[in-house]
């Protein structure tokens, strides 16, 4: 018997209406919610999903970029079928556990050891106390903008305005911890100096929200050159880079060694999953054997669903296609032709934006006369100005026409994606755009 609700005739807004009953705001996630009431999907298959009132959509979302081979890869389903009869969990060591660790060793070679945990979110609460505790420093650096997770020491910084934290229910005290610093060498440099409570720097490996707002390559060997100079240590967040920019992340294509890394979505084969990997000096600190001033373990990390047997599996399964390259061959070819094809729709509606991004994802960057600019001349701060209201135009207009990209004004691409799908994404994207420059919402030039 299937365990699913029977969605035949009813409609997202039906269904919607029925989530608010036992759901706050009727959603499990902040950014789920899109007005007038958010699509219910309930199926997807490799680059393309399907809503509850069986409309078709070419997917750039792809499960917030977890899903790099597509959806139900069939080497992933096939292991998580083997495994669903074996035993779902039974919170114990377990020989596939060994082997996700020995592959994630393999593809990042700054992991020289591994720790799981269950999400992206866990993965930099823990790295966060790795470092506190390996530097003996209570104060952790973080840039402007950038993403971490939703745990209570990551919140500030994460949105504008800066110096405040985004949420309720934070106590102030976290403020004392965390340093929010633009991502900027000279700005770190002067930061580490006046601080030396400052033990560790985090950053998100693409630039902030999955490289809406770049990173250089040279910025991050700065990161390592400055974290080497003040003895910091330097946690690299690949939750959405690592296994996606590159088979081993972004570190690999910039030749850098963080000290520890963040992992989540590919390295769990798109199951809920995440790992800290970090050199092999600092990760000792995890090591339950261990006593440390009277600390045995010197750190404490928990987590029942740790490496779980069916999210190892679907992992392993997963890393095993990763380690091929072809994914990447294939994602980011298809990004860059979509690039070059959005940026000629704007050029023709002479809309002022900029269509940029770096391996297999797209971003558009609308007004502040972008379109005469590369991205790394634009403002950081003016990034994200677009408007709630017309971010909901855009966002409606392109699904109207059977595409869904992931949030803000971009999506991603996976080893699933082809050259079919380039046109439709063109016609949709114009179509979108035309809706914006008819409700005023974006400039001509
Ligand atoms: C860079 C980065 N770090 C951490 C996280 C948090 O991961 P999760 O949503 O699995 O908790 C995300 C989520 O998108 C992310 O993009």
């Amino acid at each position: 018997m299937s365990a699913s609700i029977d969605t035949r005739g009813l409609s997202s807004k039906q269904l919607w209406e029925r989530a608010q009953r036992s759901m706050p705001g009727g959603v499990s996630h902040d950014g789920r919610f899109l007005p007038p009431f958010p699509t219910y999907f309930h199926r997807a298959r490799g680059a393309r999903k399907w809503d509850v009132e069986g409309r078709e959509y070419i997917d750039y979302a792809m499960g917030s970029a977890a899903m790099m081979l597509g959806h139900s890869h069939p080497d992933v389903v096939a292991a998580l079928v083997s495994h669903a009869s074996e035993g779902t969990f039974f919170a114990t060591v377990h020989p596939l556990e060994i082997e996700w660790a020995e592959l994630v060793q393999e593809l990042i070679p700054s992991a020289e050891r591994v720790r799981f945990v269950a999400s992206g979110t866990e993965a930099t609460m823990l790295a966060l106390r790795v470092a506190r505790a390996y530097s003996k420093r209570p104060k952790v650096l973080r840039f402007e903008g950038q993403f971490h997770g939703w745990h209570d020491y990551v919140l500030q910084g994460m949105k504008a305005p800066y110096d405040r934290i985004p949420s309720l229910g934070v106590p102030d005290r976290i403020q004392e911890t965390m340093v929010v610093c633009r991502a900027d060498a000279q700005h770190v440099e002067d930061a580490l100096r006046i601080d030396p409570g400052i033990g560790a720097v985090i950053c998100e490996a693409s630039g902030a929200n999955w490289g809406s707002v770049p990173v250089s390559e040279q910025f991050l060997r700065d990161l390592r050159t400055l974290c080497d100079s003040y003895g910091c240590v330097f946690i690299l967040d690949e939750v959405i880079t690592g296994f996606r920019w590159s088979p081993g992340g972004r570190q690999t294509l910039a030749g850098i060694k963080p000290d520890i890394t963040t992992m989540a979505k590919i390295v769990a084969g798109g199951m809920p999953g995440g790992a800290v990997g970090g050199c092999a000096d600092v990760m000792r600190l995890l090591d339950p054997t261990l006593e440390v001033e009277g600390f045995k373990p010197p750190i404490i990390h928990r987590g029942t669903f740790n490496a779980s047997p069916i999210v190892s599996a679907a992992a392993v399964a997963a890393l095993k296609v990763i380690r091929t390259g072809e994914p990447h061959r294939q994602a980011d070819r298809i990004a860059a032709q979509l690039r070059t094809g959005m940026q000629a729709v704007l050029d023709e509606l002479t809309v002022d934006a900029l269509v940029y991004g770096e391996s297999s994802t797209f971003h558009v960057y609308f007004g502040n006369g972008a379109r005469r600019c590369s991205i790394d001349q634009v403002d950081p701060a003016a990034i994200r100005s677009m408007k709630r209201d017309a971010l909901d135009i855009y966002t409606c207009g392109l699904r109207k026409r059977g595409v869904d990209f992931m949030s803000y004004t971009g999506g991603v691409t996976s080893l699933a994606h082809t050259d079919a799908d380039i046109a439709p994404t063109l016609h949709a994207f114009r179509g979108a755009v035309t809706d914006l420059v008819a409700a005023g919402k974006v400039n001509c030039l």
